[in-house]
């Protein structure tokens, strides 16, 4: 598929997603997140759902930890607009709690068919909930962090913290949140490069 006709797809989808009202979620937002970024992107990147700042404004990750993300990635040259970002569910929880397992499940469908249309050769999780959902895994972020993983379709799952847990956690010694994501941004940017150089047409 082209990368227009990826986009149209992209963008009916955004569109029947806005009438979706298969969750309680529906009753309280202002805006459907959707997602944004390259539409044929290989690296993505999902949160948990949107915040206060994302329901305002209908884009993902645009909050604080939105720019928090922003700076992650930029320190290892990762440009915003090269990657697609998202989150599990599209819908800002109340108060931004945890979404419920009914409201991740409603969503769900939207979510695989972003991962169907865009075909990323690599997916970063960010937080304990889309980590767990995607590996379905009971341990924390802190254990599942910084490791590569299969998922189906052969895309590749990798989570990190969430942009969130270092704003609460600002310290840069060695072994903390900070210093862990550094890491694994940069062990993300080497893997994604060389799974670049392996994908037929590169
Ligand atoms: N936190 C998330 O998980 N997603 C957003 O889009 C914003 C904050």
């Amino acid at each position: 598929m082209d990368e227009k006709a990826l986009e149209l797809n992209l963008d009916s989808l955004a569109e029947e997603a806005r009438q979706c009202r298969q969750c309680p979620l529906a009753e309280q937002r202002t805006s459907v997140v959707f997602g944004e970024g390259n539409p044929t992107a290989d690296l993505m990147f999902i949160g948990e759902g949107p915040g206060e700042v994302e329901d305002r404004t209908g884009r993902p990750f645009v909050g604080p930890a939105g720019q928090k993300l922003t700076e992650v990635l930029r320190s290892v040259k990762i440009d915003r607009q090269s990657v697609y970002i998202t989150n599990m569910v599209k819908c800002q929880p109340p108060g931004n709690r945890v979404p419920t397992k009914t409201e991740m499940e409603a969503c769900w469908d939207w979510l695989a068919a972003q991962i169907a249309l865009i075909r990323p050769l690599l997916i970063v999780t960010l937080g304990n909930t889309p980590s767990q959902r995607f590996l379905e895994a009971r341990e924390g972020i802190g254990q599942l962090r910084g490791k590569l993983y299969s998922w189906k379709g052969g895309i590749e799952v990798f989570p990190m913290f969430h942009p969130s847990y270092l704003l609460r956690n600002p310290s840069k010694t060695k072994g903390s949140p900070k210093h862990l994501t550094w890491l694994d941004i940069q062990a993300v940017a080497d893997r994604i490069s060389l799974l670049r150089s392996q994908s037929p047409g590169s």
